[in-house]
């Protein structure tokens, strides 16, 4: 049986529809904190188990008999606090006896102690230790941070606000990162390893002449001059640094084919939003 933790989330949601192309429902366990949100996996004959990472009686209970769980990493920001909802969520599978743990990590996690990787860093180390088979997909960002439907507002005005100062970034789409994990789980040979998954190197001019190319108009890149708040201006600032440029090539090798291009990124995006030409 594999497990999923996390489930009822963007990118559990994906795993799981990805695992069920390639084994039946019954083997699929979708490990969730409310299962009233994961009434339409049910539906799928997918089994709902509850698993709350701050509730570590609801851990073993939803850990029980799995071959293989994949933990998707808690979405807390508070390090301390997510790092020990990771540990407790390992400890729980060595307790029940998981055969292997897949874990979501993060590029960068095998070496950084602190800042955002900090809590990633602590539970590979907690892997580590405790002995288990296991596996880490260090992820990058997510594309879908950047490739949004802000774009349409980029089409519209023929301006695409850049506020990275011009660097490239690399970012992989959910979507692939979900069949590179739905692989794993279900294939042999992957016990042990640590994959640092990454996508191609774009910039905002890069998506600039791809929007002007796929939305019919032409739109060109202006530098941001203010910082913008929130979530995204703290990306830009780690773009700005340097510190998420990164080449890897374990996300296509792990896919068996090339990692989706921008192109077809913002393809995906422009038609979701019905503004392609
Ligand atoms: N690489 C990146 O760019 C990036 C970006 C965002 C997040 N992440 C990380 O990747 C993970 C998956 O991303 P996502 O896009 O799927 O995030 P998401 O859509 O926000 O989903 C987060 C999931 O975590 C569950 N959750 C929250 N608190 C929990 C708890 N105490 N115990 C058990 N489950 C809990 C949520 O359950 P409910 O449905 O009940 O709320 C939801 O299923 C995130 O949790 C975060 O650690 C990475």
């Amino acid at each position: 049986m594999i497990v999923v933790s996390a489930a009822s989330g963007a990118f559990g949601r994906l795993v799981i529809d990805r695992l069920l192309e390639r084994c039946p429902a019954g083997r699929v366990t979708a490990a969730v904190r409310e299962p009233g949100k994961a009434a339409d996996l049910a539906a799928r004959g997918v089994t709902v188990r509850t698993c709350d990472y701050d509730a570590p009686r609801t851990l073993r209970t939803a850990f029980e008999g799995a071959g293989r769980l994949l933990l998707i990493s808690s979405p807390e920001l508070d390090p301390a606090r997510r790092a020990a909802q990771h540990r407790a969520a390992v400890d729980a599978a060595g307790a029940v006896g998981v055969g292997s743990i897949i874990y979501t990590s993060f590029l960068g996690a095998g070496t950084q102690a602190d800042g955002f990787t900090a809590a990633h860093h602590v539970t590979e180390r907690h892997l580590e230790a405790s002995g288990l088979p296991h596996t880490l997909l260090r992820h990058p960002f997510y594309s879908e941070a950047f490739l949004n439907p802000g774009l349409r507002g980029a089409v519209a005005s023929g301006e695409l606000a850049d506020g990275t100062g011009g660097r490239g970034v690399n970012t992989a789409l959910r979507r692939d990162l979900a069949e590179a994990a739905a692989r794993v789980l279900t294939e042999d040979g992957h016990l042990g390893c640590a994959y640092d998954f990454t996508g191609g190197l774009w910039t905002y001019e890069d998506l600039a002449d791809t929007l002007s190319r796929l939305g019919g108009r032409p739109v060109v890149r202006r530098d941001r001059a203010d910082r913008a708040p929130g979530a995204q201006g703290w990306l830009e600032e780690r773009i700005r640094s340097g510190a998420l440029e990164r080449q890897t090539d374990d996300l296509p090798q792990v896919l068996g084919r090339p990692a989706t291009t921008l192109d077809e990124a913002v393809t995906a995006v422009l038609a979701a939003q019905g503004s392609t030409a």
